[in-house]
């Protein structure tokens, strides 16, 4: 089994900080609890990622696959900072873009039936928000293979540690975080908190607010 470089471990005890310590959107700030991952740390951690998966590319050609909707501002973030070391460095790889939408959550609970919508060019870097039980980027990865690539790597933002795993873990990640709904980033609940720029995690009155 491939093994995965190093990651930030987001212990069960983290409290988060304080949404007064942090720019909130009005409309959200009875929703959210805590703010759990600054889109500071975000972007510094996102940073080293590019680092590594850039070493680990050699020299093929990436297409690297956004996986939306919610990986989609990760995956913004990850190019840019690729694109800023293609720039810089005397190694530089082409890179081509492609976009899948896949659909799997209703509230905060996987419905178990994942829809799949466009890609063209599948062979592939794929950026990805959240793993969590592990089974959309399973189905996502056997369907992948069908377009036989030189080579898949996956990179998630976030993996969680819940019992639910079905123990799929993707090459590069950046926070592993404890068994909680956690929004922002782009990540969604009912298609709400994708425009928050922090992760933070739902408040009750959140969830019944958005509720499905
Ligand atoms: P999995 O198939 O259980 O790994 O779930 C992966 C997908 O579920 C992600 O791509 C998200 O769309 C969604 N998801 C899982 N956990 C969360 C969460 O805490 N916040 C927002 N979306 C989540």
């Amino acid at each position: 089994m491939a093994t995965c470089s190093p990651y930030i471990v987001i212990g069960d005890d983290e409290k988060g900080y304080d949404l007064d310590l942090f720019c909130i959107p009005k409309h959200y700030v009875d929703d959210l609890e805590k703010v759990y991952i600054p889109h500071g740390l975000i972007m510094d951690r996102t940073e080293r990622l590019a680092r590594d998966i850039m070493k680990s590319m050699g020299e093929h050609h990436i297409v690297a696959l956004c996986v939306l909707k919610g990986g989609y501002k990760f995956f913004a973030d990850l190019l840019d900072y690729i694109k800023a070391l293609n720039r810089n460095s005397d190694k530089s790889i082409p890179m081509t873009v492609d976009f899948i939408r896949l659909k799997s959550y209703c509230n905060d609970e996987s419905t178990g039936e994942i829809k799949v919508i466009g890609g063209d060019d599948l062979s592939t870097l794929t950026g990805k928000d959240i793993i969590d039980t592990g089974k959309t980027m399973k189905t996502l990865l056997s369907l992948l293979k069908q377009y036989n690539p030189k080579m898949v790597k996956v990179a998630s933002l976030l993996v969680k540690r819940t019992p639910r795993s079905v123990g799929y873990r993707p090459d590069f990640v950046g926070f592993e975080v404890p068994d909680k709904f956690v929004v922002g980033y782009a990540l969604d609940y009912n298609e709400y908190f994708r425009d928050l720029n922090h992760i933070c995690v739902i408040s009750e009155t959140g969830k019944q607010k958005y509720k499905a």
